[in-house]
């Protein structure tokens, strides 16, 4: 039986999901494409579920604003996350987007990728000996979570005893951003806010006494940085290195906990990837299309809009599923099916436009080398208990992962 045809959409909402949303929500995605693309929600704001509409938005910033101050001023109020979340790159229009999109420049280029690679391989391989000598793991908490953070770490240059922190920072910061954002989950995020900028005010103050034109990371970029009289404030320049750590690593963390969970759960594909090594770029473009680490995103209409017969205002809030463009079957056929062979264009999980993730190239490094590494190291790897989802809808990831060598 088609289980969307059951699922009625006319009153969805993103501040009050089902239970069973979370750990399938492309059903959801597929019933509200299927019977209303243009999803209109009672306060007025719209939710769109179609590859096409996507790409339309993100071709327009100009007519689909990036910039969130209407949208959290309710949310947090007059908040440090408040600051935040309205001051990082991704969040603002131009002028002060391309600027930051400009200072982060070739930090995160092809050059810094290929230097990046032997620390990254053999911080790998220090994990797997460790996971080896155990034999019993969590693939999360032992491998996704680990690579991430250092390599983030490494790109803004933290110091390596500082770096256990930024987890939980990141996940509170990022968390508040859920719709159903409880009193205490948004105290907390403040609080976490303050902790990140308590750190990096002294962290930039030391930096700032100690920079030479050899510093070619992220944080001493965005501190020279300086342009057609442009340059960053301390409170600028604190928010996007906030938002960059905090970008870099759960994202990641997710892709790579996707990865395993879906090769280990199919395994023909598995198979395939054995036998055919250099499907890997193609294996994890399609694990990031079909199960997207941030799932939905937001822009403000800047001008009246029209999407088929529905006529959208200025001044409008549309929120937009990633997760579901990546299973049109305008855009994939058969687009449920997990096919490594796939080579799905234009995915939308680093987003689109002007937007597009700036660290794409990084995350897609870090999976090209910890799931093989993983896979071949262990050929005999199993699941030895259930996954934990985390229930959040914009982000989407697994918490926990049991799994056995042997
Ligand atoms: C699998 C991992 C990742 C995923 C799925 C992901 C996804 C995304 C998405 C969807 C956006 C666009 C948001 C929007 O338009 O509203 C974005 C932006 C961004 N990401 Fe990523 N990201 C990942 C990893 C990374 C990494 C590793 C870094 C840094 C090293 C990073 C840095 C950024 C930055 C700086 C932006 C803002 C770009 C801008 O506004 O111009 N991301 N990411």
């Amino acid at each position: 039986m088609d289980k969307t045809r059951e699922i009625s959409v006319a009153d969805f909402s993103l501040t009050n999901l089902p239970d069973d949303y979370y750990e399938d929500p492309y059903l959801y995605y597929r019933a509200l494409r299927e019977q209303a693309p243009i999803h209109r929600f009672a306060d007025g704001s719209y939710l769109f579920t179609r590859h096409a509409d996507l790409a339309r938005i993100y071709r327009n910033p100009k007519v689909f604003s990036s910039d969130k101050k209407k949208m959290f001023k309710p949310l947090f109020g007059d908040t440090l996350l408040y600051e935040h979340h309205t001051t990082s790159l991704v969040f603002n229009d131009p002028p002060l987007h391309t600027h930051v999109r400009k200072a982060i420049g070739d930090a995160l280029s092809q050059k810094t990728l290929v230097a990046m690679e032997p620390g990254l391989r053999k911080l790998t391989i220090g994990l797997l000996d460790k996971i080896e000598a155990e034999g019993e793991f969590d693939v999360i908490s032992d491998y996704a979570v680990l690579v991430p953070v250092d390599v983030i770490g490494n790109l803004l240059r933290i110091p390596h005893e500082d770096r256990g922190v930024l987890q939980r920072w990141a996940s509170a910061i990022l968390g508040a951003l859920e719709f159903d954002l409880s009193k205490e989950k948004r105290d907390y995020g403040n609080r976490c806010v303050k902790e990140f900028l308590d750190y990096l005010t002294a962290l930039v103050e030391d930096r700032r006494k100690n920079l030479s034109d050899d510093h070619d990371d992220i944080l001493s970029r965005l501190i020279k940085w300086e342009a057609d009289g442009f340059v960053l404030s301390d409170k600028q320049l604190y928010h996007q290195c906030i938002f960059i750590l905090n970008a870099g690593h759960e994202t990641t963390t997710n892709l790579i906990g996707h990865s395993v969970y879906c090769l280990q759960t199919h395994p023909r594909q598995l198979q395939l990837l054995k036998e055919n090594p250099e499907l890997i770029d193609s294996a994890i473009e399609e694990i990031l299309r079909y199960e997207a680490p941030v799932q939905l995103g937001n822009r403000l209409t800047t001008e009246e809009v029209q999407f088929d017969d529905v006529t959208i205002p200025a001044e409008t809030i549309l929120t937009f599923a990633i997760g579901a463009a990546n299973r049109d079957p305008a855009m994939y056929p058969n687009p449920d099916r997990l096919d490594i062979t796939r080579h799905p264009r234009n995915h939308m999980a680093f987003g689109g436009g002007i937007h597009t993730c700036a660290g794409l190239n990084v995350a897609r490094l870090e999976a090209r080398v910890t799931i093989p590494a993983l896979f071949n190291r262990f050929p005999k790897l199993k699941i030895t208990g259930e996954p934990v989802r985390d229930k959040r809808a914009r982000f989407r990831g697994i918490l926990s992962l049991p799994m056995s060598t042997h």
